[in-house]
């Protein structure tokens, strides 16, 4: 039996809404009433399409940019109401730690390696024994790049090896999380499954939490815990990612699943999405945010926001019609599970 782990970030009621235009009193709902726990040494995988608030909520748990609404605490400490710039001059900075998009536009062009990686070591790594050009030598050994890399530029590296440069900052503070926003999707296929290697070992090694952001389900199948799915800035489907990916309970995580190729099931019956998601600017509070697009809608689904409620013992999901086994579609569990 696996020993639960005690919550090591969690997140209450978390919203961040921009307002839209500098006279009109709209606002873009980025993130929405979120709630999330992430243990110790547990990696949580964030999927939805794009433009969901993946990012937004991403930015605003590493504490880069502040929440409109919610409660932030870490190992219980309120976060949340600390402002971004006051958190990133402080010493919890170490830890959580953020790992970027595009390596290439989260280094500095005029910077070598070793400096990339010492500059927040310098000022997170006060406390330690050893010394900086230390501990960058020990994070680059960890993420596999040789140590006479620490004298080259940003342009003298592959996309894979920034990539591990991108890496190596954010391991060699040591966080408790860190937080990926879509680490490998800007790097050719054979790499990004060297990426993902990497990520996993070091997790596993340092035992530390990860946020996971990826449009890529398949990707955060493999390397997740429990797999969040959000739409429209909500979390609609929240649980394991063995029984969300191949027990779909809402039917965005369906079409989300069905849209991955498999020749398996060339034949077989899919949800395939209509037209594109709504706007994000004054959404209707009384509204499943996926009603107009959901291909098992009801009345209800118009007239009412269905909470995230649990199902299935370790589950979550907001729709109305979950409890309804009907509405389970042939999916992948059919196929490949033993
Ligand atoms: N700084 C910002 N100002 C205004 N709107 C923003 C800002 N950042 C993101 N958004 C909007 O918030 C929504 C969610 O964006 P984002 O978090 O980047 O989604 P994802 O990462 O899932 O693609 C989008 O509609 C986007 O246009
Ligand atoms: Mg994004």
């Amino acid at each position: 039996m696996t020993v639960p782990h005690a919550p090591l970030i969690q997140v209450r009621n978390l919203s961040k809404r921009y307002p839209v235009g500098t006279i009109s009193r709209k606002l873009l709902h980025a993130v929405d009433e979120v709630n999330l726990t992430i243990a110790e040494g547990e990696c949580i995988g964030l999927v939805g399409e794009s433009g969901c608030g993946k990012s937004t909520l991403a930015r605003v748990l590493a504490r880069l940019i502040d929440p409109t609404e919610g409660e932030i605490t870490l190992s219980g400490t309120d976060i949340g109401t600390i402002p971004a710039k006051k958190f990133g001059g402080s010493m919890l900075r170490r830890d959580i730690q953020v790992v970027f998009q595009d390596p290439t536009e989260s280094l500095n062009p005029g910077f070598t390696v070793f400096q990339a990686i010492a500059d927040p070591l310098k000022r997170l790594s006060s406390g330690s024994q050893r010394s900086v050009a230390d501990l960058v030598f020990a994070a680059l050994d960890d993420v596999g790049l040789p140590r006479e890399y620490a004298g080259r530029y940003p342009h003298q590296l592959s996309g894979g090896q920034k990539a591990r440069v991108g890496i190596a900052r954010a391991i060699a503070v040591n966080p408790k999380l860190l937080v990926l926003d879509e680490p490998t999707s800007a790097l050719d296929v054979s790499v990004q499954s060297l990426i993902l290697h990497l990520l996993a070992t070091l997790q596993k090694q340092r035992n530390m939490s990860y946020l996971f952001v990826s449009h890529d389900l398949n990707v955060v199948r493999l390397l997740c815990d429990k797999i969040a799915v959000m739409y429209l800035g909500r979390i609609v489907e929240f649980g394991p990612s063995k029984s969300v990916f191949y027990n779909p309970l809402h039917p965005y995580t369906r079409a989300l699943i069905d849209s991955i190729p498999d020749p398996e099931r060339k034949n077989a019956a899919r949800t395939k999405l209509a037209g594109s998601a709504s706007s994000p600017i004054n959404p209707n509070p009384n509204a499943c945010r996926f009603s107009g697009r959901c291909p098992v809608e009801m009345p209800v689904c118009s007239q009412a926001m269905p909470t995230l409620s649990p199902r299935d013992a370790d589950r979550l999901v907001a729709c109305h019609r979950a409890d309804e086994p009907a509405l389970r579609s042939v999916t992948k569990a059919e196929v490949h599970t033993p």
